[in-house]
């Protein structure tokens, strides 16, 4: 946690099996409130497993886990008003189809928060503008294009009032032009002091938004730090060679079907 804040979300302990197979090996994490963590790491490392026990879309196996001080884990959690504080956004878009923009933000705000119509079609202008589609409000989701989607999805978590953001791979569904709007806006909700955990590809955002860089292999947590260090100057060896591979596909050994933490489970 940094000096400023208490941590936002703090993970300890945390363990999750699929049957016979530990996909978290025990992770221990901060993010202070305001704090903007990239999580990134290998196919298969755990990075989305660990964003959805935070929500509580997965069950932990072991550990605890606690968002703005309370503990989600806890058994006798209200869990739906544990999900109302968390924002999360996903690679599918998953906007409801046969809606318009607008009521994509206001069906949930009135089912779930119980506003009342005229409010919640003032916030959901309000976060169609912050994202840049307030044009888009009467257009159906089909019309747009995956960034605009992408954009009309992280109004729609907004609109919900989070305290924390949590984003898995939101742009590597996007063909490469549209990566950049999307990524602004998540500049722009960092400039503005979300909390926010970003799994992600995208190493020049990492570097540039990021406070805190976390490497995941084999469901720990190998390397964390600041941006520049993670990525600039990695001091583990299996973070240098996922850098590789990412940064400079061609460059690199293709990846085989064992993940490094495997290898270096073997490595004499
Ligand atoms: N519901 C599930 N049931 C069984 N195994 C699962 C389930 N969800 C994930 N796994 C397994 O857990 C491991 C970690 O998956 P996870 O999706 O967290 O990885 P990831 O780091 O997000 O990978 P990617 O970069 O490909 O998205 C994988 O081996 C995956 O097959
Ligand atoms: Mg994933």
């Amino acid at each position: 946690m940094d000096a400023g804040g208490r941590a936002e979300i703090e993970v300890r302990g945390l363990r999750k099996a699929f049957g016979d197979h530990e996909v978290l090996r025990g992770i221990d994490l901060e993010v202070a409130r305001g704090e903007v963590v990239c999580v990134i790491g290998p196919s298969g490392s755990g990075k989305s497993t660990l964003l959805r026990c935070v929500n509580l879309l997965e069950e932990p196996t072991a550990g605890r886990v606690f968002v703005g001080g309370t503990e989600v884990t806890d058994p006798d959690v209200d869990i739906d008003a544990v999900r109302r504080r968390i924002g999360m956004v996903f690679q599918q878009f998953n906007l409801f189809p046969h809606v318009t923009v607008e009521e994509n933000l206001t069906l949930p705000q009135r089912r779930v928060l119980g506003r009342d119509g005229e409010a919640a079609a003032r916030v959901a202008r309000e976060n169609l503008e912050r994202v840049g589609l307030l044009e888009k409000a009467a257009a159906y989701p089909a019309k747009l294009s995956g960034g605009q989607q992408q954009r009309v999805a992280i109004a729609r978590a907004l609109a919900m009032d989070p305290e924390v953001m949590l984003f898995d791979e939101p742009t590597s569904a996007l063909d490469p032009e549209l990566v950049g709007d999307v990524l602004a806006v998540m500049r722009g909700l960092a400039g503005d002091g979300m909390t926010m955990m970003v799994v992600t590809h995208e190493m020049s955002f990492a570097r540039e938004v990021a406070d805190r860089v976390v490497f995941m292999d084999g469901g720990r947590i190998v390397e964390e730090g600041p941006a520049e260090q993670v990525v600039g100057a990695p001091r583990q060896a299996r973070t240098r060679d996922f850098l590789t591979r990412v940064l400079d596909p061609a460059a690199a050994a293709p990846p085989g079907p064992e993940s490094a933490a495997d290898r270096a489970d073997r490595a004499p």
